[in-house]
This record gives C-alpha cells, sequence and structure tokens, in this order.
C-alpha cells in the first residue's frame, strides 16, 4: 500500500462532500451489465490518449460517454467537442458530470459502469484502486504505477477486482496487435529455438514540453509540463519504453509457460546530455541503457533515449538458438534469411481492439484482467530506472520493496509538490553513485 497515495486520498475524503459520498459507496457495488443495455462510460484524464480511448470506447457497440474528470478545463472541452463531432449520439453529459479537480475522478467513478484511466500514470494507483473499490469496470493507460509503492497498490486492487468479477483492460496495446500475436505463436512454436536474450529499444527524439503560464502554482506547472517530473511520469523509461520492456516480460515468460515474467535482477546507466541546463526538463534523464537478467538465463539488453539527430528505433528482437523475431518477422540468426513474415495490411486498429474486448468480456461475463501484467511490466521500467539513477546492481525483490515516492502528501494548486526547483532553478537530476533509490 502507498502511504503517501492513501494520505493523499484521505485528504480528499475529508475535505469533500461528494467524495465523502463516494467513498460511503459499499464495496461491494458491482457494475454487472447484463444484455444488451447501453454501459455507462467514464473519462477520467481528457487529454490526447483519453479522447483516443473514449473514441474507441464509443466506436465499440453500446456505450454511452456520461461523465468526465480532469484537473484543467481546457482540455475536458477540447475532449468533449472532438467526441461530440464523431459520436453525437452516445456523448451525453450534462455540466453535473462535468468535474473538475483532483478528487474529479471520484465524482466521474460514481456515475459509470465503465472507467477509462488516462492521466498522468503517477496517479494511475489511486484511481484504479477507487475505481475497484466503487465497483467498475475499467479500461486504464499504461503505466499503471511509476513507483514500487504504486506498483503494490495497483496488484492489490487487481486481486480485489478479481473477487469483485470486474473486467480489466491495460492500454499496452501490443497484447492486442495481430503482429505481436503471430510472431508469439511462432515462437511458442520454437520456431528461433530457446529464447537466450533480447534486444529492446525506444529511442527517439523525444516528446512534447509545456511552458509555465505567468498564473502556475509549482503544482499547476508541474502537473501541465508532467513529462518532466518522475512523481507524475517516471521518466521516458517508464512512459514510452514500457511498451518494449512489457514484450520483453510477455515473450520470456510464456516460453516459461507463465502469462509473463519479470527480471530478477538489473544493472544500468544513463544520464542527461542534451536536456542539461533547462528547467523545462525537470528531473528526467534523456537516455537510459539497462541489462535485466530473468531467472532462466534470458538477458534483455533495454535502451532507450530522447536525443535528437540520433538513431531512432522503437522495436523489439527476440534472439533465439536458432533464429530471431522482430513483431511481423522471423529471421535466422543473421537476420538475413526471413523464415515468416506478417504483413498486416488489413490488420483491425490495435487500441480498437482493446475496447472491442473489453466490452465483450463485461458483456458475456468472461473473466479479463490485465492489471497484473500491466503493473509488473510498469515495476519493471521503474526497475530499470532505479538502476540507471543509482548506478548499482539490484535485486527485484528488494525494489519492489522500495517506500521511496516523491507523490505529494497534498494534492492541490497551491500545495508544494515534494520535488522543487532550486535557487537556480534547476530541478534535481539524479546523480548515479550518489541518488539513492530504495
Ligand atoms: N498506449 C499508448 O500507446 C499511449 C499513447 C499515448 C499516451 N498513453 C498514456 O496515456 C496517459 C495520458 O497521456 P496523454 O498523452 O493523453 O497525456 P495528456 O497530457 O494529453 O493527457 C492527460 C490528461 O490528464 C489530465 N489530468 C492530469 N492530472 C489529472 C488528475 N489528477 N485528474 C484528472 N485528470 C488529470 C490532464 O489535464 C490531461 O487532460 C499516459 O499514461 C500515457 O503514457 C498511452
Amino acid at each position: 500500500m502507498n502511504p503517501a497515495l492513501e494520505g493523499t486520498r484521505r485528504k480528499f475524503l475529508g475535505t469533500s462532500a461528494v467524495a465523502a459520498g463516494a467513498a460511503a459507496l459499499p464495496a461491494s457495488i458491482s457494475a454487472q451489465v447484463e444484455g444488451n443495455s447501453t454501459l455507462k462510460l467514464a473519462l477520467v484524464g481528457c487529454g490526447g490518449r483519453g479522447s483516443g480511448a473514449a473514441n474507441q470506447n464509443l466506436t465499440t457497440q453500446g456505450t454511452k460517454l456520461v461523465a468526465m474528470a480532469d484537473v484543467f478545463e481546457d482540455r475536458m472541452n477540447g475532449a468533449l467537442d472532438s467526441l461530440t463531432k464523431r459520436h453525437a449520439d452516445k456523448v451525453e453529459v450534462p455540466d453535473e458530470n462535468k468535474f473538475i479537480g483532483f478528487d474529479a475522478y471520484l465524482k466521474a467513478i460514481e456515475v459509470a459502469d465503465v472507467v477509462i484511466l488516462a492521466t498522468p500514470p503517477g496517479f494511475r494507483p489511486m484511481m484504479f484502486k477507487a475505481a475497484i473499490d466503487a465497483g467498475k469496470h475499467v479500461f486504464m493507460e499504461k503505466p499503471v504505477c511509476v513507483d514500487a509503492a504504486g506498483y503494490r497498490m495497483v496488484m492489490e486492487a487487481a486481486k480485489k477486482a478479481d473477487e469483485k468479477n470486474l473486467k480489466v483492460v491495460v492500454g499496452l496495446q501490443r497484447h492486442y496487435q495481430k503482429s505481436y500475436l503471430e510472431t508469439l505463436d511462432r515462437v511458442k512454436n520454437g520456431m528461433i529455438g530457446d529464447i537466450v536474450s533480447a534486444q529492446i529499444y525506444w529511442n527517439g527524439g523525444g516528446v512534447w514540453v509545456r511552458d509555465r503560464q505567468p498564473d502556475d502554482t509549482e503544482m499547476r506547472y508541474q502537473c501541465r509540463n508532467w513529462y518532466y517530473f518522475n512523481w507524475l511520469c517516471g521518466d521516458n523509461i517508464c512512459e514510452q519504453h514500457i511498451h518494449n520492456i512489457d514484450v520483453a516480460n510477455w515473450f520470456i515468460g510464456e516460453a516459461m509457460g507463465k502469462d509473463f515474467a519479470h527480471p530478477i535482477s538489473a544493472q544500468g546507466m544513463g544520464g542527461r546530455e542534451v536536456r542539461d541546463g533547462d528547467p523545462k526538463y525537470g528531473q528526467i534523464f534523456d537516455h537510459h541503457f539497462v541489462e535485466f537478467r530473468y531467472e532462466n538465463g534470458v538477458i534483455v539488453n533495454s535502451q532507450c533515449r530522447h536525443q535528437r539527430n540520433t538513431w531512432s528505433r522503437v522495436s523489439e528482437e527476440i534472439i533465439g538458438t536458432n533464429g530471431r523475431a522482430e513483431p511481423g518477422k522471423i529471421t535466422d540468426r543473421t537476420g538475413k534469411k526471413v523464415m515468416w513474415r506478417h504483413r498486416g495490411r488489413d490488420d483491425e486498429n490495435h487500441y480498437q481492439v482493446e475496447h472491442n474486448v473489453l466490452l465483450e468480456h463485461i458483456r458475456e461475463d468472461k473473466p479479463i484482467n490485465n492489471a497484473y501484467y500491466g503493473a509488473t511490466s510498469s515495476m519493471t521500467s521503474v526497475f530499470g530506472r532505479m538502476c540507471t539513477y543509482s548506478g548499482k546492481n539490484l535485486k527485484w525483490d528488494d525494489a519492489i520493496k522500495s517506500e521511496k515516492s516523491d507523490f505529494p502528501d497534498v494534492l492541490a494548486w497551491d500545495a508544494q509538490p515534494k520535488v522543487l526547483p532550486g535557487p537556480d532553478g534547476q530541478y534535481p537530476v539524479p546523480v548515479p553513485g550518489v541518488t539513492e533509490v530504495i
């Protein structure tokens, strides 16, 4: 359980009448929906991905958007406009169901059957826990946590979801992508022999930066420019590279006869070269390299980078004794002889498939709960970050017990985040050999 998140949530409950109402909901209330009745959807986090996920959810027949929650009104209005244009007949969000503020998620969850959680990932554990406590089905974006305390909270809520027969899909969409599924089938059938290692990459030029506004408090600024603060984002290794780390966990786990695996130890290096000297980049690194070791001896070399004009690649190569697998392609060990290829021109959009699958499982009351692998892959990314920040060789079992969390004690625009700029305006950037992570 994350004491910081718990403390924060308790503070909402003490100060907000509506939130207190949400807390009073009986834990047994479940959103079981039978037959063809329309499912009520709430969108929590109305940014780019939240709007996309809501669009996909509404595209699958049988849902209606009834509530929205965000901390910024402009983001909510933008999402509402675009969703209304696409799905006029499926968007019915009365003014009283447009919730703004840090406790908005509790109010939106209350009126829905299905909840999309697409805020910055630092908020995910407490929001997932709240949705499951309230008995709601969940689609949540990756990563599902940015520290070990959040990992433990999501794992605990995942068990509760099973107990309550709630359905959970996580936006690690490669699990719903035909090119990956077809490749996995061939790997499981022995086409590349035994897996010995993997190379995984999210190397690119970086993402958006949101400028400080004149009326921004520090909390408001960090929440808008969230990519660059670890309590919100978890660094690039969590926010983007998780997709590739998750594929490694998934394929290695399947080869071991399990749904997913996780490394048992790791070490790595990383730092900040092109971002030096600019506080708008907060505290995150611009490159990480991690060597993850699994219990069956497989080694995964993971790299992610945010540096323009450098080699870019977003993919995975799973190396076996007889060949190597990439998404939709299997070659010999040299990579020269193609043994199989999936062109995938007619494959359904995997972002859409995620929602089709979630809603089908709700309607047909079939079990689905991606939260376990979602949390494990999120924690593997956190584990990698712990290695690059500390420069130490770490063990999984120690990492998942870590109590270190930068989540604020109080969530309010005038409250201070734990990570603050120094007198020179610079945020503290981790230093390998000095920074403690466990
Ligand atoms: N699966 C994918 O391929 C994919 C792609 C993009 C983003 N994502 C994930 O989706 C999530 C959102 O990313 P995005 O690109 O949409 O970011 P975004 O900044 O566009 O949207 C985030 C939204 O959450 C709102 N928000 C922030 N704090 C909140 C809070 N406490 N309560 C309610 N709302 C809050 C913001 O105001 C904003 O509208 C991230 O976890 C990201 O990793 C996944």
